[in-house]
């Protein structure tokens, strides 16, 4: 099992970061870029890009008290249908300005709950995007399920309209920390939605599991990472529970007392590691595993595994196009995001011409290769820096405040420098985005401008 991490190191490191998922990060988006703005990045994409496309679907059957995503109730008909509409005139103005034809290697529907889209919708949805788009028959087709409520017929659906991968929520397995969290699914229930998946062909199955939810113990993550590693999943992702109450009103919910301390969550994720890494998964990352026959395994060992909004991914493309309400896009020229309120999206839509968009920013060429980095640390926990050093130059000028800033971090044994290659340790591990963080200078500059603020912009980095 992982070295245990000392409190005197989880004391001075503890803190609030950002996961990394962009960079800049969604901090940095300002209402300076707009839909003119995006109009001009997307139709000066070259005709051979290919492109990947996520669609966000802001509706559950229920809510869960621990959940920080954009998401309401919707449960008439009428409204999920209505928002399918919004869904294909958006993608509609957005292939106005790309053009048709173009390669998808990556489709995601995530939410939320997308599989609250009416079946005729859904068909409706990747009927429009068969017709605007190529598919690559090996392309990967994802789509996040509740598997407290899959309408009757719909993993079969899912299977016909080429879907092969299916992300299900499970968290934990113990139920007072269900009860507690508003979220009572039984382990049957979740080994009947894999099993149905298996069954109706869609062999691609990953996992959410959270630690750091409130009354979890080691012992008790334990228990819920054994019996889910039975189901054989091929991905796992293993969330730090984000407790963001100041965000996310519903998080008020959760009692704040029942909620484990750093050092208890520290050990909560070195025990599923082990449960999981035992069990013969590949870790990858901050937060995935994966069997080692799996495209992602294999893409991690190869060194071409990608972080997006999405999180780990195999999507090598430079472009990611988000439909729906919040949805998050890159090009790149910039990173910019839908309004997020729903109802004000549909507005936009049927009101304006032009994208629904709320803000972005123009990456520069310091964001350029910044991120650059920050992506490879996050993907291989390790960074090659000889490319990005200007020619004359030696590692100890190019990178000065951050060789200063990363000093006590070799000192306490969590990097190792072999000469302008950085690597985390083992024992480093846990510390990914603090040493992604080093590289970030948008952050510092943010921090600068903002001491005193009252809440922090982030979720807990252990
Ligand atoms: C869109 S949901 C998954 C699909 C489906 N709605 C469900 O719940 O089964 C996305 C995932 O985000 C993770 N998540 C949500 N809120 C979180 C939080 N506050 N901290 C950590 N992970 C969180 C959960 O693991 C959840 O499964
Ligand atoms: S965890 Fe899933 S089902 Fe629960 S509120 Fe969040 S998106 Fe909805």
């Amino acid at each position: 099992m992982a070295a245990k991490i000392s409190s005197d190191l989880i004391a001075r490191y503890a803190g609030n970061l950002p996961r990394y998922t962009s960079y800049p990060t969604a901090v940095s988006f300002t209402d300076a870029i707009g839909p003119q703005d995006v109009a001009s990045w997307l139709k000066a994409l070259p005709a051979e890009q290919s492109v990947s496309l996520y669609f966000h679907v802001p509706f559950c059957d229920e809510l869960c008290r621990f959940c920080a995503c954009n998401t309401a109730v919707m449960r008439q008909e009428e409204g999920r249908k209505a928002y399918g509409a919004l869904l294909l005139e958006e993608m509609r103005r957005v292939i106005a300005l790309i053009g048709q034809g173009r390669l998808v290697r990556h489709l995601h529907f995530g939410g939320g709950t997308p599989t609250t889209l009416p079946q005729d919708v859904l068909r409706e949805v990747m009927a429009a995007v068969r017709r605007a788009f190529q598919i690559a028959p090996d392309a990967e087709l994802a789509m996040e399920m509740d598997p407290r409520h899959v309408p009757e017929g719909m993993l079969p659906l899912l299977a016909e309209l080429g879907f092969n991968r299916i992300s299900f929520g499970v968290q934990d397995l113990n139920p007072r920390v269900q009860e507690t969290c508003g979220r009572v699914q039984s382990y049957e229930q979740t080994l009947a939605c894999v099993q149905q998946a298996h069954a109706a062909g869609v062999h691609g199955v990953n996992i959410d599991l959270i630690y750091g939810l409130p009354y979890q113990t080691v012992e008790s993550v334990k228990d819920t990472a054994q019996r889910i590693v039975a189901m054989r999943p091929d991905r796992l992702a293993v969330f730090g529970y984000a407790h963001v109450p100041w965000k996310q009103k519903r998080q008020q919910l959760i009692p704040q007392e029942a909620l484990p301390g750093t050092e208890e969550r520290v050990e909560q994720a070195a025990m599923i590691d082990h449960v999981l890494v035992e069990a013969g998964y590949k870790p990858i990352g901050l937060d995935h595993y994966a069997h080692p026959d799996d495209a992602m395994a294999r893409a991690y060992e190869a060194g071409t595994l990608h972080r997006n909004f999405q999180g780990y991914t195999i999507d090598s493309s430079p472009v990611l196009l988000g439909m729906g309400a919040s949805s998050i896009s890159m090009t790149p020229e910039g990173y910019y995001q839908n309004i997020p309120s729903t109802a004000a999206y549909g507005r936009a839509l049927k009101e304006q011409d032009g994208l629904p968009i709320a803000r972005g920013v123009f990456r520069t060429q310091d964001d350029r290769w910044r991120g650059k980095v920050i992506e490879t640390i996050m993907c291989l926990s390790a960074v090659d820096l000889t490319p990005y050093i200007p020619e004359g130059q030696a590692l100890s000028q190019a990178f000065a405040a951050e060789l200063e800033a990363l000093r006590s971090f070799e000192e306490d044994g969590l990097i190792h420098w072999q000469g302008n290659h950085l690597s985390l340790t083992e024992k480093g591990k846990p510390f990914l985005r603090h040493v992604a963080a080093v590289f970030d200078a948008r952050q510092k500059e943010l921090a600068a401008k903002q001491t005193g603020q009252a809440t922090p912009r982030f979720s807990a980095s252990l």
